[in-house]
C-alpha cells in the first residue's frame, strides 16, 4: 500500500492518539464515575485497570494496526485471510461510526453551549433561568440539529484534509492547549471558596464503595476514555511509521488520557461543590451545573466567570473534535481503501449515516440511550476482548514480538515483551470476560 499516509513523528503519534483518547469520556464522565464509586480508592483500581487491563489492548490493536499497515476490515484479512475474523473487523467499522453519530449529539451541544458563554448569558442576573436552558434548548429540534450539523460538519472537514493534514495538524496544535486549559480551570476552581468539599469527594478513599460493579465501571470507563475495543486505534497504529516505538507511543497516550481525566476531576468537581451542588452524572453535570455555577459565579465579577465559562467550552468542543475525527477515520479508511472510494465520497457517506443516526438520537433520547449502552457496556468490550484473543491467540507469538520490539532492535521491549504478551494472552481476557459476564448475569 504504496500511498498511504504515515504520522509524522512520536509527537505527532501521541498527539493523535492522546486526542482521540481525550474527550467527553474524561471531562463528564470520569470526575462523577469517581465520586460515585468511592473517590481515590476507585481512581486506584482505574489506574490498575489502565495498566493492566486497557494498555495490552491498546498494544494489540497497534501491533494489528501497524503490522498490517490496513484499515480494520482489511487488517483481519490480512492476517487471518478466509476466516471470520472478517466479522471484527467489520464490527470495527460500524460501531465506531455509531458511536460517532450520538456522540456528536453531544459535540453539538458543547457547539451552542461556547456560543451561550460567548454572549454571556451565564450571567448572575440570570441564574435561576440558567439550568432552565438545557431543556430548552435540547426541546427546540431545530437548533439541537444544526448545532449537530455544525459539528460533524467540522469534523469531517478535518477528516477530509488527511491524515497529515488534517488529524495530525489538528491534534498536534489542540492537545498542548487543552492541556494548558484544563489546568487553568482547575486552579481557578480549587481557588474557590468551599472548593475543599469537592478535593475531599476525589482523593478520599473510600474502600467500603468498591463493589464488584465499580470494577465494572473502571474497566468500561477506562476502554472508552482510551477509545479502545472499536478499532479506532487501530487505525491510527496503521498510520505509524515502522520505526516508531509501540510500546512508548501507547504508554504515552494512555498516561496523557489519564492525567487528562484526573486535571478534569480538579477542575469540575471542587466548583460543584463550592456551590454548594450535589454533582450529578452526564449532560447534567456538563451543561446544567457548571453553566449554573459560572452564572452565580458572576457575582463576584462577570468578567472572570464569563471567561472562564468560554475556555471550560472551548475545551469541551475541541476535545470532543479530536476525539470524533478518530470515530470518523475508521469507516473513511475502510471505505476507501477496501470499497475503492474517493476520501472525498468516503468522508460525506459517514458524515450523512451519522447525521441521520445522529437526528434520531437528538430528537429520541431513548435511541441515544440505546445506542450508548450498545456500544459502550457491549460492542466495545466484545471489541477489546477479541482483539486480545486474537493477538494472544491467534496471530504468531513471534511477530506480536516482532512488531513490539521493531524485529528485536528496541531491546527494553524485548525484556519488558514476557510481560506484556502474558497480559495480552491471559490477564486481559480473562479479567474482560469475567468482568463482562457477571456484567451481563448481574
Ligand atoms: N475516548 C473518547 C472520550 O473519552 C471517545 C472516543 C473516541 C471513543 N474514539 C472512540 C470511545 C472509540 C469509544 C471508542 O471521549
Amino acid at each position: 500500500m504504496g500511498g498511504r499516509e504515515r504520522f509524522g513523528n512520536r509527537a505527532a503519534v501521541i498527539m493523535a492518539m492522546a486526542g482521540s483518547a481525550i474527550g467527553l469520556g474524561n471531562i463528564w464522565r470520569f470526575p462523577f464515575i469517581v465520586g460515585q464509586n468511592g473517590g481515590a480508592a476507585f481512581i486506584l483500581i482505574y489506574i490498575l485497570c489502565c495498566f493492566l487491563l486497557s494498555l495490552p489492548i491498546l498494544f494489540s490493536e497497534s501491533v494489528i494496526g501497524r503490522r498490517t499497515s490496513r484499515n480494520t476490515v482489511g487488517a483481519m484479512e490480512a492476517l487471518a485471510p478466509g476466516t471470520s475474523w472478517k466479522w471484527l473487523g467489520l464490527l470495527t467499522v460500524i460501531s465506531p461510526i455509531i458511536i460517532l453519530s450520538y456522540y456528536s449529539v453531544v459535540g453539538g451541544w458543547s457547539v451552542e453551549y461556547l456560543y451561550k458563554s460567548l454572549t454571556i448569558q451565564f450571567h448572575p442576573d440570570n441564574v435561576e433561568a440558567v439550568t432552565g436552558m438545557f431543556g430548552i434548548f435540547t426541546a427546540s429540534g431545530f437548533k439541537v440539529i444544526a448545532c449537530l450539523l455544525l459539528f460533524l460538519g467540522i469534523t469531517a472537514g478535518i477528516v477530509f484534509a488527511g491524515v497529515k493534514k488534517g488529524i495530525e495538524r489538528f491534534s498536534k496544535i489542540t492537545i498542548p492547549v487543552l492541556f494548558v486549559l484544563i489546568v487553568v480551570i482547575a486552579i481557578y476552581s480549587m481557588t474557590l471558596p468551599g472548593a475543599g468539599e469537592g478535593l475531599k469527594y476525589l482523593v478520599h478513599p473510600d474502600f467500603s464503595k468498591l463493589t464488584p460493579d465499580a470494577f465494572a465501571a473502571a474497566l468500561g470507563q477506562s476502554f472508552f476514555s482510551l477509545s479502545l475495543g472499536v478499532g479506532t486505534m487501530l487505525t491510527y497504529s496503521s498510520y505509524v511509521r515502522k520505526d516508531e516505538n509501540l510500546v512508548v507511543s501507547g504508554a504515552g497516550t494512555a498516561v496523557s488520557d489519564l492525567l487528562f481525566a484526573i486535571l478534569a476531576g480538579f477542575a469540575i468537581m471542587p466548583a460543584v461543590f463550592a456551590s454548594g451542588i450535589a454533582p450529578s452524572a452526564g449532560p447534567g453535570l456538563v451543561f446544567e451545573t457548571l453553566p449554573y455555577i459560572f452564572a452565580k459565579m458572576g457575582t463576584g465579577g462577570v468578567v472572570i466567570s464569563a471567561v472562564v465559562a468560554i475556555l471550560f467550552f472551548i475545551t469541551i468542543l475541541v476535545a470532543a473534535l479530536t476525539s470524533s475525527i478518530s470515530m470518523m477515520e475508521v469507516g473513511v479508511a475502510y471505505l476507501s481503501e477496501e470499497r475503492g472510494l474517493s476520501r472525498a465520497a468516503a468522508t460525506a457517506g459517514i458524515f450523512l449515516f451519522a447525521l441521520a443516526v445522529g437526528i434520531m438520537c437528538a430528537l429520541k433520547g431513548s435511541v441515544f440511550d440505546f445506542l450508548d449502552k450498545l456500544c459502550s457496556n457491549f460492542l466495545l468490550t466484545l471489541g477489546a476482548l477479541l482483539f486480545s484473543l486474537f493477538v494472544g491467540w491467534k496471530m504468531e507469538k513471534e511477530d506480536v514480538k516482532d512488531e513490539l520490539t521493531n524485529g528485536g532492535t528496541l531491546h527494553t521491549n524485548a525484556k519488558l515483551f514476557p510481560i506484556i504478551y502474558f497480559l495480552i494472552k491471559y490477564v486481559a481476557p480473562v479479567s474482560i470476560a469475567v468482568i463482562f459476564i457477571s456484567g451481563l448475569l448481574g
